[in-house]
Formats: structure tokens, C-alpha cells, sequence
């Protein structure tokens, strides 16, 4: 599909979504004035958390101490189940990120409630799952709807039956569906940040995130290197925190 088809169908599906108007509005603001924003302070905090990083299991053992097992020597049969929906999914989203980090974190956590930004197929949301069915828990979940590529209905295709009734979706942007989730429920004890990625994005769901995790509660973020947000973030509210180095790439992750 050419570019300019993927715009104009994720033009025609914003419009057709009154509820999405803002979003529409914030990116095409960013676009216009503030296209630098998705990639400050990359270089200052590539250094740093080049310097702080260690493997999941490492991080899984000094901060929770438990010792990790893979995801699919746990799991394998939910692992296969859902590697084949992701195969015979027509579209293309974000990939699996660091597994265990997620699932061990609601361990942890002895998690209840959990909250996420960010689904696509659904890999973040299968491994708080998990977790959170064992006690009866909920996992809260954001994600915009992938208009360009007509694939509202596959946001999360990866995710077993048996475990939706453990789970809310909200289709909406983080700056709608955050506020919406917050008040269902105001006290989280994980909260995972996974979806846009820009400097503003991710500087105020941190804080909201924050706000409503508990004392105690695992705080979580993807793909940290991208701009010096999380470092900044953490480095105001003097939190120290932990970094792993994933697949090349870095997650951020505190105990509150
Ligand atoms: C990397 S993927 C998430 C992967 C998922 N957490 C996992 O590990 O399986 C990022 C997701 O964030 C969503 N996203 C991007 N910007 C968003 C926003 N402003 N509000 C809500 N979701 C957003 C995208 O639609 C995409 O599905």
C-alpha cells in the first residue's frame, strides 16, 4: 500500500471517529511545530543507559528477588496458541517486548490491578495476564485504533478468550483513555508505558502513571532510549531506577 493511500485511510478513519478529534489535533500540531520532540536528549541517555544496563533475569533477581524462568518454559502452550493468531494476523503491529520483566513484575507485585499504554497484538497484555488471572485481577489497557491499516479489530487479537473477562480495552489515545481508566480505578500496583513515544507523550502519562501507582508498586517503561524523557523523568523526581537492555533496546523499570 502506498504512503499517501495509508494517510488518506487513516484520515478517512480519524473522521469517522469524533472521540479521536483530539488525538487528530495533537498530532498534526506535533507534525507542524514540533517534529524534533520524538528524539531529544537520544544521545545524553543512549550513554546512560548504556552504562546502567543488565539482562531481565539480572534485573528480575536484584530487584524482586526471584529467579526468572522463560516465558515459555512457563507458558508454552498459551506462547504457541498465540504465536499462530499472530501469524494469521493481516496486519502489521509492534512486536513482543521483554516478557518475563512484565510477568514477574505483577508477580512481584502480587498485582491486583495493572495499567498499560500500548497493546498491538497483545503480547504486553498476554504477560500481565497471566499474572493478574491468578488473583482475580484486571489489567487496564490504552490503545489508538490502527486506522491506517483497517485494523481496529485486531488490537489485542493475540490474547486468549479465557483471559478477557480479567481485562478492560480502552480505543481511545492515552490523553483520553488514561483520565477514563483513572477513574475506574485510582491506585495501580504495575503500571507498563508502551505507546507514543514522543518526549511530551511520555512526560505527562510518567506522571500521571505515577501519581496512581502505589507505594510498593512497579513502575515500567518500553524503549527508553529513544529521547531522555524516562531520564529526565527520574532524575527529577530522584528515583533510582534500573535499566535492561532487550533485543538492543532498553527498558526502564522502579520499584515505587
Ligand atoms: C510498541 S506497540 C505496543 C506493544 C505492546 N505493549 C507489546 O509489548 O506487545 C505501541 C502501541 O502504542 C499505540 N499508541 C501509539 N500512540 C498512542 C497514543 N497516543 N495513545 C494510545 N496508544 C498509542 C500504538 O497504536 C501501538 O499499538
Amino acid at each position: 500500500m502506498s504512503e499517501l493511500i495509508r494517510v488518506a485511510k487513516t484520515f478517512i478513519g480519524y473522521a469517522k471517529r469524533p472521540d479521536l478529534y483530539p488525538e487528530l489535533g495533537r498530532k498534526i500540531f506535533k507534525n507542524i511545530f514540533n517534529r524534533k520532540s520524538a528524539f531529544r536528549g537520544k544521545e545524553k541517555t543512549a550513554e546512560w543507559a548504556k552504562s546502567k544496563a543488565v539482562s531481565q533475569e539480572v534485573a528480575i533477581e536484584n530487584l524482586f528477588g526471584i529467579k526468572m524462568q522463560n516465558f515459555a518454559e512457563i507458558f508454552p502452550s498459551e506462547l504457541q496458541e498465540s504465536s499462530q493468531k499472530e501469524k494469521d494476523c493481516p496486519i502489521k503491529m509492534g512486536g513482543a517486548g521483554a516478557l518475563e520483566l512484565i510477568y514477574y513484575s505483577c508477580e512481584f507485585a502480587n498485582a491486583k490491578n495493572a495499567v498499560e499504554t500500548g497493546v498491538a497484538y497483545g503480547w504486553s497484555s498476554l504477560a500481565a495476564l497471566l499474572s493478574l488471572e491468578k488473583r482475580d485481577g484486571t489489567l487496564y489497557s490504552s490503545d489508538m485504533p490502527y486506522l491506517g491499516q483497517d485494523g481496529d479489530q485486531y488490537v489485542g487479537c493475540i490474547v486468549p478468550e479465557k483471559l478477557k473477562k480479567n481485562w478492560k480495552l480502552f480505543r481511545h489515545a492515552d490523553k483520553e483513555s488514561l483520565p477514563k481508566i483513572f477513574g475506574e480505578n485510582g491506585s495501580f500496583d504495575v503500571v507498563h508505558y508502551d505507546s507514543d513515544k514522543s518526549y511530551e507523550g511520555r512526560t505527562w502519562a510518567y506522571n500521571e502513571l505515577y501519581k496512581h501507582l502505589r507505594k510498593g508498586g512497579v513502575f515500567l517503561s518500553d524503549d527508553i532510549g529513544d529521547n531522555s524523557a524516562y531520564q529526565d523523568f527520574c532524575e527529577k523526581n530522584s528515583i533510582e531506577t534500573s535499566v535492561v537492555e532487550f533485543e538492543g533496546k532498553f527498558v526502564g523499570l522502579f520499584i515505587k
